[in-house]
């Protein structure tokens, strides 16, 4: 889906722009917010003249200290008759700060038909350098011109369907444009995908999107039925899926480039609606679970942008389909299972299904893909988000380079992740009396660490290699527009899994 805003370059400076409405930038990097008229086609002097005060002036008149993504609008005449003008705060041009002023313009800039900002007066002292600069404030303006809406008639103002980005020499402007478009692509199609009602969005309906996503996106695409599934031993996915009418089902999609460095495998939590199961979830905690397939939306974003982003890593999306749901075929708190590594679960909560159709996905990537690294993302437990809320996702992991390296990304994206330790002590709380593994903790003396609890019973199926689990129940979807983020799905951690898997060399 594109989208329906469009960031293009333009030869010339504002003063050449036809668009109805002009952002002059506002940066906190002195002591007092400034003006930056770099590109504009005016000196600040000659900007002066056409405005109907000062800049400083209008700067204190409307009390503007700069800060990322402040506006203040006004009608000005700059040659060509009344347009709108707007102050635009970018803070000291971090890519975090521009992110939230190409949000705040894209916001500003609904039901408007076109939007021009120079691009000098963005990348103006260098610091965060021209690609990373243009490419945030792309990737800001992008994602929050992003709606998902399905209604008959469509209300209120459209998204701005072109934001020029202005310069002399606006060649420099398209590549990173493209990349901050790409990045803010893959994230959209996360989010529709993740807005999708489950009356629509079964297990054989996402595993369709995940044919044509890959197919369109140049990678192997592999789908497993429930038959295959049973046949080859996926006891996990099988258990989850068959308390539901609508089959669960297993893709697997492979980047492979020329001579890759080395071998990542993405496993995403695919559950297309969570009831709970028989341990059925209170009316409040199940209303929003059409979303519980997020990890694999996300997974599907990235694995859609890595040959466009050009990764040098070869990457195995893997996402388990399932859709857990209340019936006679449902699987029965206290049922054993077995999965694709031949390990017995005791089902002690049907609600904690993720990190079973998880655990089964792991071990065919442990056992059949020969990986380096394996990292899933999952909606995983409430505890998570709990304990870090709707802004920070909960990363554990095995290794602390790999720990690293993906919270670096994080920051980079403005996506934060909180490590958070595998405590080796609570690990007896999965002991089962009758199986290899309970699926929730059993003792009681750990005060019940229920994100924990779930990533130390998914290392379990990590063979040992180096991984990392994302817990992004809280940062996964949003109540309400803000910045960036649209209500609903988020796709959080998309754009910081394909800064990390293009960071290496
Ligand atoms: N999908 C939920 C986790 C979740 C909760 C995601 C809130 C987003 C928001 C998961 O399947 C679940 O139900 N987890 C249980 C585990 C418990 C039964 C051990 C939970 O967190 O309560
Ligand atoms: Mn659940
Ligand atoms: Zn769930």
């Amino acid at each position: 889906m594109p989208f329906a805003t469009e960031i293009h370059s333009a030869p010339g400076t504002l003063a050449d722009s036809a668009a109805d409405l002009v952002a002059i930038p506002v940066r906190t990097d002195g002591d007092r917010p400034a003006a930056a008229t770099a590109g504009t086609g005016w000196s600040p002097e000659a900007l002066d003249t056409r405005l109907p005060a000062p800049s400083a002036d209008l700067i204190a008149h409307y009390e503007l200290t700069g800060k990322p993504g402040e506006t203040a609008t006004f009608p000005v005449d700059l040659g060509r008759g009344l347009v709108r003008l707007a102050l635009l705060g970018i803070g000291a041009g971090t890519p975090d700060d521009l992110r939230a002023a190409g949000a705040a313009l894209a916001r500003l800039a609904k039901g408007r038909e076109r939007v021009a900002i120079a691009t000098p007066s963005l990348v103006q002292d260098g610091r965060t350098g021209h690609d990373a600069a243009l490419s945030a404030f792309a990737e800001g303006a992008l994602l929050a011109s992003y709606t998902f809406s399905m209604k008959s008639a469509q209300k209120g103002p459209r998204p701005v369907p072109a934001i020029d980005l202005v310069a002399d020499d606006d060649g420099a402007v398209a590549e990173p444009v493209r990349r901050g478009t790409a990045l803010a692509r893959a994230t959209a199609l996360a989010r529709d995908l993740i807005n999708t009602p489950s009356l629509e969005k079964d297990p054989a309906w996402l595993a369709g999107r995940a044919e044509e996503i890959g197919t369109e996106a140049g990678l192997d695409v592999e789908v497993w039925d429930e038959a295959r599934l049973e046949r080859e031993g996926f006891g996990a996915i099988i258990a989850v899926g068959q308390g539901s009418v609508r089959p669960p089902r297993m893709v697997k999609l492979a980047y492979r480039p020329e001579n890759p460095t080395s071998h990542v495998v993405l496993v995403g939590k695919g559950i297309t609606f969570d009831t709970g199961g028989l341990q059925i979830k209170p009316t409040d905690n199940m209303m929003l679970m059409k979303t519980d397939m997020s990890g694999s939306a996300v997974v599907l974003g990235v694995v859609s942008a890595l040959a466009e982003l050009g990764a040098r890593v070869s990457v195995t999306g893997l996402i388990p389909l399932a859709e857990n749901s209340v019936s006679g075929s449902a699987q029965r708190p206290s049922d054993v299972i077995t999965t694709y590594n031949g390990r017995t679960v005791e089902v002690l909560n049907t609600d904690a299904e993720g990190r079973l159709v998880m655990a089964d996905a792991m071990a065919y990537a442990v056992a059949e893909l020969d990986a380096d690294t394996i990292v899933d993302v999952a909606t995983l437990t409430g505890a998570a988000k709990l304990a870090l809320g709707t802004q920070t996702g909960a990363l554990f992991s095995t290794d602390d380079a790999l720990a690293e390296a993906l919270a670096a990304a994080g920051r980079a994206s403005g996506e934060e992740l909180w490590r958070m330790p595998l405590v080796e002590e609570y690990r007896d709380t999965l002991d089962s009396p009758v199986a290899d593994l309970a699926n929730i903790g059993t003792k009681t003396d750990y005060g019940h660490p229920g994100a924990t609890e779930a990533a130390l019973f998914l290392r379990e199926f990590a063979g040992g290699l180096p991984w990392a689990h994302l817990d992004i129940a809280g940062p996964g979807r949003a109540t309400g527009d803000d910045g960036l983020i649209t209500k609903g799905g988020t796709g959080f951690s998309t754009r910081l899994l394909l800064r990390w898997l293009t960071a290496t060399p």
